[in-house]
Formats: C-alpha cells, structure tokens, sequence
C-alpha cells in the first residue's frame, strides 16, 4: 500500500483489513472518502460573484478560494462545471470575491441554496465590473478575471485583484462539513 493509500484508509477509520481492501481496489480513492478528507482543511467561506450578459448578478458559496501570487495579485477559486452560474463567469471580465463573516452564515446558506433571488438579503453594491461587493465582509477581493482553466469537475478561475477591502469582523469558517468560528490564538 502506498502512503497516500495508507493516509485515505487512517483517515477513513477503517482497520487494517478494511485498510488492505481499499488497497486492493485499483484507481482513484472513494469520492465519499476524498471529500472527507479534504474537508479536513480549514477554510473560510466566500461568496464569488459577477454579473451575466444581462447585466443580472450572479453569485454562489465557495470555499476553493485561495491565494495565488504577491505580484503581480492574483487569487484563484474552481466552480464546478455543472454549475447554472458557469457561463456568467467564463463570460465575465471581472469576479468579487466576498469573504464572509461568522455574523453572516445565512448568506452562506442562501448563496449554496436553489432560491429565486439570491441577493435579496444582505447589502450589496456593483464593484469592479459591476461585480456584486457585500458591506460587512470580512475581506473583499475584486478582481478581473486573468485566466480560466477546465480541470476535472471544475473549472478553475484565476483574478488579478484591482481593490481590496477589510474588516474586523470574525471570519466564517468550515471544517468537516459544518461551519465554525474562530478560536483561540495559539
Ligand atoms: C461551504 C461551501 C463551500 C462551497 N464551495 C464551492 C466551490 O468552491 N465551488 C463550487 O462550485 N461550489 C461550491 N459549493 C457549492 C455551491 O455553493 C452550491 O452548489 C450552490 O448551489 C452553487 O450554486 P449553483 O447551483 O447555482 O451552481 C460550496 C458550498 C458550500 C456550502
């Protein structure tokens, strides 16, 4: 068994028996046991958002978010390629990505919901291109958009980031499928 075998089978809770039939198994691991394990990494939460040819706001929770590079800027985050909100943001030159406060949790909810408008609560202004900024964040990155990359499921979105903005408030985090907030510095 490889480590990285040996890594998913700990991470899985399963016994050494159960450890050397998922090492039997050929191929990629369990897509139930990888997205466990990579929920194992803290991240905060974010809502990414653009406006569409029609100039209607589009926006979703995502956690994929990541820095990429001091200079020149650039963040990254995927979207899933499924996702109704793609063909806004491989059409749109700009994206916002909105860092969300604890205080803000219903938004997360909201923005990973099925709802009609999903911008009817929280207050939002047009940023850069037009991209939805939402008061109260914890950061805000707006961005235009460099680079977009087919990758698997998803697609991954690369931003040089033009404005910059933050706050004081508590960060939102997600860990192992639920939300969390800060604790105590080490
Ligand atoms: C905490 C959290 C993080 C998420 N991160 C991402 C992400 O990075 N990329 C993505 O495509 N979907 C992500 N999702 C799922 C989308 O928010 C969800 O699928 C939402 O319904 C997308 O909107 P859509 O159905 O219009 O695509 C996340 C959901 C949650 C709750």
């Amino acid at each position: 068994m490889t480590a990285a075998r040996r890594a998913v089978a700990i991470a899985s809770g399963a016994g050494p028996a159960a450890a050397a039939t998922q090492a039997a198994e050929a191929g990629a691991p369990d897509p139930l046991v990888l997205r466990r394990v990579l929920g194992r990494f803290v991240t905060g939460v974010t809502i990414v958002t653009c406006v569409d040819a029609d100039g209607q706001r589009v926006g979703l929770t995502a956690n994929s978010f990541g820095a990429l590079s001091l200079d020149p800027p650039l963040v990254l985050w995927s979207l899933r390629r499924a996702s109704p909100c793609l063909p806004a943001f491989l059409a749109a030159r700009h994206f916002a990505v909105n860092v969300l406060a604890a205080s803000q949790i219903e938004l997360s909810h909201r923005f990973a919901s099925p709802v009609a408008d999903r911008f009817a609560h929280g207050d939002w202004r047009a940023g850069a291109g037009a991209a939805p900024v939402l008061a109260g964040a914890a950061a805000v990155f707006e961005c235009e958009l460099t680079a977009e990359q087919p990758a698997g499921d998803h697609v991954l979105f690369i931003g040089r980031v033009l404005h910059l903005a933050e706050s004081a408030a508590a960060p939102l985090l997600f860990h192992g499928g639920h939300y969390h907030r800060l604790g105590d510095r080490l």
